[in-house]
């Protein structure tokens, strides 16, 4: 029973490092990574942050794939993951917390005019501007679950006017919580600030088309931070010449590293943040351990994932 990780990109905790972690956490299991994986009929188990590699198919006795994080699109229709190979999650605290706070910033600083007084300070100018009071101003948060639940309820607790979008009703204590394509349309057209915290599975991708975008509130911001092809970027270009919305941030992208060429760098009404929203681990790591641990006794994983809906 041998646990593998394959992070296979760079830019956020290496191979290494989370074995290490891993392995302080339960110092009798055997863990691999890539790099020096060993006698392959012994994995049991993998922990992935992008399944890219066809790695799986290598792997006879290959029972689970561990998401070392929420999104696991790359995972679940992987075609080297044989049916009968389970996925799990994690549902860490601290980047859930750390995405709501991102969509906070940006919602702050638009309510309380810092890019206006960034660019008046830069021409010496003093122009008192009054911020917006948060009871004026409507939140949407699309998504509802580990992620996006806390993030409607920060934005609630900061008094905004906060709604929620998602597959199943939801009941959350001062959120509006809706559903369906109506609901939907009505967040959009209703909401001064839209957060997408959504996972990206058939149903949602491409939700952000042209129709839909249109269909947001004039000068509103859609704020992205869950995954990028939930947004038709071309419509999206689009949209902004008819400021609706009026201002994108995008933490996540159709195609990442965004390409130096791609116009959105560049565009004045387009902020781009390199996929950073959610970034620490935390205490996730122990249900990684526990998961193998569960795997070899055969008892039910923790965050285990319905493989045909996607998240
Ligand atoms: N930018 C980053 O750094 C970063 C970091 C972590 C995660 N993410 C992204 O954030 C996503 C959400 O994470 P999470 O932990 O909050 O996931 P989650 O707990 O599975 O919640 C997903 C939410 O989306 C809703 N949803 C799914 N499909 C839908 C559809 N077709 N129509 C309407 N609502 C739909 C779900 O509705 P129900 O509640 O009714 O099922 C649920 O409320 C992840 O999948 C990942 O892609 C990004």
């Amino acid at each position: 029973m041998a646990l593998l990780i394959e992070i296979g990109h760079g830019g956020w905790y290496s191979e290494e490092e989370l074995a290490a972690e891993l392995q302080k956490l339960d110092p009798a299991a055997d863990i691999r990574t890539a790099k020096d994986p060993g006698d392959l009929t012994d994995v049991t188990m993998m922990a992935v942050s992008t399944l890219k590699s066809d790695l799986p198919s290598r792997l006879p006795n290959l029972q689970l794939v561990q998401k070392l994080g929420a999104g696991v699109e790359t995972i679940v229709g992987h075609a080297a993951l044989a049916p009968h190979v389970r996925v799990a999650r994690l549902k860490p605290q601290e980047p859930a917390r750390e995405i709501a706070q991102y969509c906070l910033a940006y919602v702050l600083r638009g309510t309380r005019n810092m890019k206006y007084h960034d660019a008046a300070q830069a021409r010496a100018i003093w122009d008192p501007v009054a911020p917006r009071r948060p009871e004026d101003i409507a939140v949407g948060i699309l998504g509802l679950g580990h992620i996006g639940g806390l993030t409607a309820k920060l934005m609630r607790d900061m008094g905004f006017d906060t709604f929620g979008w998602s597959r199943s009703q939801k009941a959350l204590d001062g959120v509006t919580c809706l559903t369906g394509e109506h609901g939907l349309t009505g967040l959009l057209s209703s909401c001064d600030y839209v957060c997408a915290i959504l996972p990206s599975t058939a149903d949602t991708r491409d939700l952000l088309n042209g129709e839909r975008l249109a269909a947001m509130k004039e000068g509103a911001t859609l704020i992205n931070a869950g995954r990028g092809d939930l947004i038709d970027e071309d419509a999206l270009v689009s949209a902004l010449y008819q400021r609706r919305p009026g201002h994108a941030v995008l933490d996540v992208l159709r195609k990442e590293p965004l390409p130096q060429t791609n116009p959105l760098w560049k565009h004045p009404c387009v902020t781009i943040t390199p996929h950073v929203s959610g970034w620490h681990l935390g205490d996730a790591l122990g249900d990684v351990v526990e998961n193998l641990r569960r795997l070899s006794e055969g008892t039910a994983l923790l965050h285990e994932v319905d493989r045909a809906r996607g998240y």
